[in-house]
């Protein structure tokens, strides 16, 4: 008994110094858990306490806005909202419109906090006080005083999804956006129109969304299964609107993609006409790189794309319309009398000059209505169209070239941002990735100003943007487990100073930033805890010391490789095991509060 007593007030004692410590590393440390990480910040002693006592005082057009907003985060988290006054004890919230843009100022002491910034700035801010509120409700709301002075990095801050290979309904693209604003990402690419489906309602050709929509099946990975279900939708007109109205009012723009000249089976599907061949084709069930493709020798194909685009622009209040040319293959047009007459009539030396001539053609319709074109690197081939943004996605090699000429870039390179590829190669316990290994330390150490451009010329990079495609990706659990945590790292490449960037201190940042993700009900892929790729081993025993990146998450653990999730013993400190004849086979699994589990990671010894 006495014994046991001993142990537990040893217990008490040390919990006692842990919670000393942790308070004062939240009031003192280094590190605020911020994602993505403020140019400036100052960390002063003390705290503010919001009670449903505090008041907001506005000042400027527009500061209501933050205050709905802030309201609203404070009624569905801590079930109270705050009313207008004036004194102490109160958030000021204004509106500044000189400063420079989406910029913003937070400065909390025991007194109150100010939130100062342009109408842009002030929902930022708002972002980065959220993140300073204790996780979960029924919590006294002690926020740590600080000054901060923050401002982006890069203008264009993008996530891409693409719905024309998996259809989500409207209520997901509001939770994308509103994660994506959350993290401080400004422009949502919504890449409507694939292979495997077209997305968009288009009042002059209903077929578009009558057949072109709709699939009979999918194909889902590279195992050749498919779910004989039938999949498809799109979104009406209204829907787009509604859409572009909820991004703008979080600060987002939606910037939409319309395929060609390849990457249009859908279409021709629904069109044959439209083809080099005429068809018939059916809309793809499974994904490969499919040889059909707009015919470029045919003017209806340019009537028909010049109308959809008429339609479309008027939607998106985006000054950049994305046309796609990616992966456009020539074969079609290289047995295509009507592409060769064109070549011959136009004076073109091949087929990479013809698909110059056809985004060269759509470019001067896009410029005739006042928007400007983004393109992925493929425009570069045959000759770039002289006002295009190119995207760079083979890597950075399209985004050189073009900065090199003067065109505007936007870094995608799929080597870091493909939120396609796996995470991890653990292919048992993974949802398929499509290629590479990305994982997340790998998309954050990405700098997008490359030391093969000079810094003026670095000038052109205009942001940059992480891409989810969806070939192998058709639930919204596997798309949110593909984006988390990665999109937190492209959140701070995107918008953090390169000299704040340090993988060691986001990962003290990361704990906190998945719990809220995790109380939200986000299916992010739950990492490794830190520490699981450095187990030492010495003089016959393993010193196994670990910290879940999940804040409140627990650790099990086995050593006899039995599964984890059920029979493992609860990590609570450093691990000292004596190692048997067959080595190391220690398995753990994070739990989360939520009580979802990780995958079962094994731990690798240091050599
Ligand atoms: C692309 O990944 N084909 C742009
Ligand atoms: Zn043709």
């Amino acid at each position: 008994m006495t014994h046991i007593r001993q142990i537990i007030v040893v217990k008490s004692f040390i919990t006692i110094i842990f919670t000393f410590l942790s308070f004062s590393a939240s009031v003192s440390g280094q590190t605020l858990p911020l994602i993505p990480a403020p140019a400036e910040q100052e960390i002063l002693p003390g705290s503010f306490s919001i009670t449903p006592a505090t008041t907001i005082r506005l000042q400027g057009a527009g500061a209501e806005k933050t205050a709905a907003l802030l309201n609203s985060f404070l009624e569905s988290n801590y079930g109270f909202k705050l009313k207008y006054g004036s004194g102490k004890n109160s958030i000021r919230l204004e509106i500044d419109a000189k400063v420079s843009p989406e910029s913003y100022a937070l400065i909390i002491n025991r007194d109150g906090i100010l939130l100062k910034g342009d109408a842009a700035g002030l929902f930022y801010g708002l972002q980065t006080l959220q993140q300073l509120f204790p996780v979960g409700a029924g919590n006294d709301i002690h926020i740590p005083c600080t000054k901060i002075h923050d401002q982006p990095r890069f203008a264009h801050r993008g996530m891409m999804l693409d719905v024309g290979r998996y259809f989500f309904p409207m209520d997901y693209l509001k939770e994308f956006i509103d994660r994506m604003a959350h993290y401080k990402l400004n422009v949502f690419h919504w890449h409507l129109t694939e292979d495997g489906g077209w997305r968009i309602e288009i009042k002059k050709y209903p077929d578009l969304t009558r057949k072109a929509a709709w699939r009979n099946s999918t194909q889902y990975n590279y195992a050749g299964l498919q779910d004989r279900i039938p999949h498809g939708g799109f979104y009406t007109q209204e829907q787009v609107k509604e859409l572009v109205r909820y991004a703008a009012e979080r600060h987002v723009t939606i910037i939409p993609e319309i395929e060609m000249p390849g990457h249009s089976l859908a279409v021709l599907s629904a069109y044959p006409g439209l083809s080099c061949t005429g068809g018939p084709f059916a809309v793809p069930i499974y994904w490969r790189l499919q040889q059909e493709i707009f015919c470029a020798g045919n003017d209806s194909v340019f009537t028909f794309l010049e109308d959809v685009l008429s339609e479309i622009i008027p939607l998106f209040p985006s000054k950049y319309i994305h046309i796609g040319g990616d992966e456009a293959p020539k074969k079609r047009w290289e047995a295509c009398t009507k592409c060769q007459d064109r070549i011959r009539a136009e004076g073109l030396k091949d087929e990479h000059e013809l698909q110059s001539y056809f985004i060269h053609r759509i470019e001067k319709f896009v410029n005739s209505k006042g928007k400007q074109i983004i393109g992925w690197d493929e425009i570069l081939e045959g000759g770039l169209a002289p006002n295009a943004t190119v995207m760079s996605w083979r890597g950075e090699a399209g985004g050189i070239e073009a900065a090199n000429m003067g065109h505007g870039v936007i870094m995608a390179p799929d080597v870091y941002l493909y939120f396609d590829y796996a995470q991890s190669l653990d292919k048992d316990n993974e949802p398929a990735g499509i290629g590479r290994h990305l994982p997340l330390e790998k998309v954050y150490g990405y700098e997008p100003y490359t030391p093969k451009l000079t810094p003026e010329q670095c000038t052109y990079i205009k942001g940059v943007q992480a891409n989810l495609w969806t070939a192998f990706i058709q639930s919204r659990n596997v798309a949110e487990y593909m984006l988390f945590p990665r999109t937190l790292a492209l959140s701070e490449i995107a918008w953090s100073p390169a000299s704040k960037k340090d993988y060691k201190d986001f990962l003290e940042r990361l704990p906190a930033r998945l719990a809220a993700l995790d109380a939200a009900g986000v299916t992010f892929r739950i990492p490794e805890p830190d520490g699981w790729d450095k187990v030492s081993i010495e003089n016959g025993y393993a010193t196994i010391q670990l910290r879940p990146l999940v804040e409140g998450a627990k650790i099990y653990y086995t050593t006899d490789g039995s599964d984890p999730a059920t029979t493992g013993k609860l990590y609570d400190g450093t691990l000292r095991l004596p190692l048997t004849f067959k080595g190391l086979d220690v398995r753990c699994v994070v739990t989360l509060p939520s009580g979802r589990n990780s995958n079962v990671y094994k731990l690798t010894p240091v050599e």
